[in-house]
């Protein structure tokens, strides 16, 4: 197989070296085509059946990998350079000069104040995305997604629906700088505009099943 694989390589069922350490499982002989494939030019599609996860951000045309990296997995990620070798080299040179807009997701307001690590962790991987991915160790950068209550909690357990940023825009939350009382089917008109909320809504986080 290997010599179809690599057609005009002599010699080439020899491994130009250890893999980097997130592929030391795929090191030895029967594992070669798993990354090959049986010819070089498919090396895109072997790579895509284990990391299902990047087939599936390129399908939805979502994250970095629907962007500027549409292009070949080797060229960016060339591997047989030894446990220590970084698999991912980062456009902007570092992790911290990344621009997030290159992932099809701006930060704004005071998520562009967060640490990566505040979004980028275990607890808030979820969806299929997340599931799709072969990753064990540690969160990575793939596998967020971009709903409000994939990280945030919503204290009004659901009662104002999944949409947060009708009411709310991302400097805090508090105020609800887009909700305007007048515009719900209950306008506060004459002594009812000098109530305090509370007085009305009996909880703090303002469900409507409180709503005396
Ligand atoms: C984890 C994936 C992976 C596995 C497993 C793997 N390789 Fe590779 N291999 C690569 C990548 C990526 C390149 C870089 C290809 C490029 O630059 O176009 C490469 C390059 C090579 C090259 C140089 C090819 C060229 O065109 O310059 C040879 C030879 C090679 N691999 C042989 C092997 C052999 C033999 C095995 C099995 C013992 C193996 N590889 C297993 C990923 C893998
Ligand atoms: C048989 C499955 C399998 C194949 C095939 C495979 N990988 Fe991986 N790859 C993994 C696993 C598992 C991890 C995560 C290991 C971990 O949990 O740290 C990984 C991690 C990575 C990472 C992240 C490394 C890091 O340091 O965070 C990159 C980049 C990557 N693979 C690229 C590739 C490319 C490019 C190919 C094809 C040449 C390829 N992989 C083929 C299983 C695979
Ligand atoms: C407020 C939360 C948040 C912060 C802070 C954040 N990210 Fe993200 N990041 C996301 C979300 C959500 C996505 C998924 C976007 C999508 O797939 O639609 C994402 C996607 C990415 C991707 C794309 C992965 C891929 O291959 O598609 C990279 C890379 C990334 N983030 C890097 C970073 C880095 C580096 C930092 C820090 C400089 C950072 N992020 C800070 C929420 C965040
Ligand atoms: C233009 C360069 C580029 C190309 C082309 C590219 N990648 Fe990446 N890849 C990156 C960078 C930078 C990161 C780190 C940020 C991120 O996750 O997007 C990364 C991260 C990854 C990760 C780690 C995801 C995680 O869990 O953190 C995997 C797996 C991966 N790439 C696989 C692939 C595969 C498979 C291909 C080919 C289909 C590919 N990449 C093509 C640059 C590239
Ligand atoms: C991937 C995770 C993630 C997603 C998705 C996300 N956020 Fe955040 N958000 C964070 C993190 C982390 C912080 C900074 C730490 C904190 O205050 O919780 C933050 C901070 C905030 C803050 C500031 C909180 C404060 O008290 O300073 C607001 C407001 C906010 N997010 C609103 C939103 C809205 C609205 C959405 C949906 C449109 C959203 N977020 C989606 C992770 C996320
Ligand atoms: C119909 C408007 C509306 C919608 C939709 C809405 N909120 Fe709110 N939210 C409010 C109002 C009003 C407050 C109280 C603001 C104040 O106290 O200044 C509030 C307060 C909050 C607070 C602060 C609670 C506290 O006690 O500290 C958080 C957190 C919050 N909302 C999260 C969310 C999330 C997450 C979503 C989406 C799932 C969401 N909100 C949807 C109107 C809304
Ligand atoms: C005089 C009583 C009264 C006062 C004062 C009052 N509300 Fe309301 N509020 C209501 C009633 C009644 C409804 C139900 C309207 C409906 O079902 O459309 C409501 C609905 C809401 C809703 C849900 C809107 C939606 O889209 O579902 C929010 C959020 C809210 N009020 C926040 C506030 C806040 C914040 C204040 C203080 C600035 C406040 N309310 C003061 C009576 C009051």
């Amino acid at each position: 197989m290997l010599a179809s694989a690599f057609a005009g390589h002599a010699g080439a069922q020899i491994s130009p070296g250890p893999l980097a350490k997130a592929h030391a499982e795929l090191e030895g002989s029967l594992n070669c085509t798993k990354c090959h494939g049986t010819r070089k030019s498919e090396m895109n599609g072997a790579c895509l059946a284990c990391h299902k996860e990047i087939a599936a951000l390129r399908e939805a045309d979502r994250g970095y990998h629907a962007r500027d990296a549409k292009g070949s997995c080797a060229s960016c990620h060339p591997d047989h350079a030894g446990a220590g070798f970084a698999l991912i080299k980062w456009p902007d040179g570092s992790a911290q000069r990344f621009d997030h807009r290159k992932a099809g997701y701006a930060l704004e307001g005071k998520h562009a104040e967060a640490e990566c690590t505040a979004c980028h962790r275990a607890k808030f991987r979820s969806g299929e995305i997340a599931d799709l991915s072969p990753r064990k160790r540690g969160a990575g950068w793939v596998g967020l997604e971009q709903t409000c209550t994939s990280c945030h909690e919503d204290p009004h357990a659901k009662a104002l629906g999944a949409n947060c940023v009708r009411c709310h825009d991302l400097k805090g939350w508090k105020p609800a700088p887009r909700f305007d009382h007048d515009s719900t089917s209950y306008p506060l008109t004459g002594k009812h505009a000098d109530v305090k909320c509370e007085r009305c809504h009996a909880t703090e986080k303002l469900a409507p099943a409180s709503i005396p």
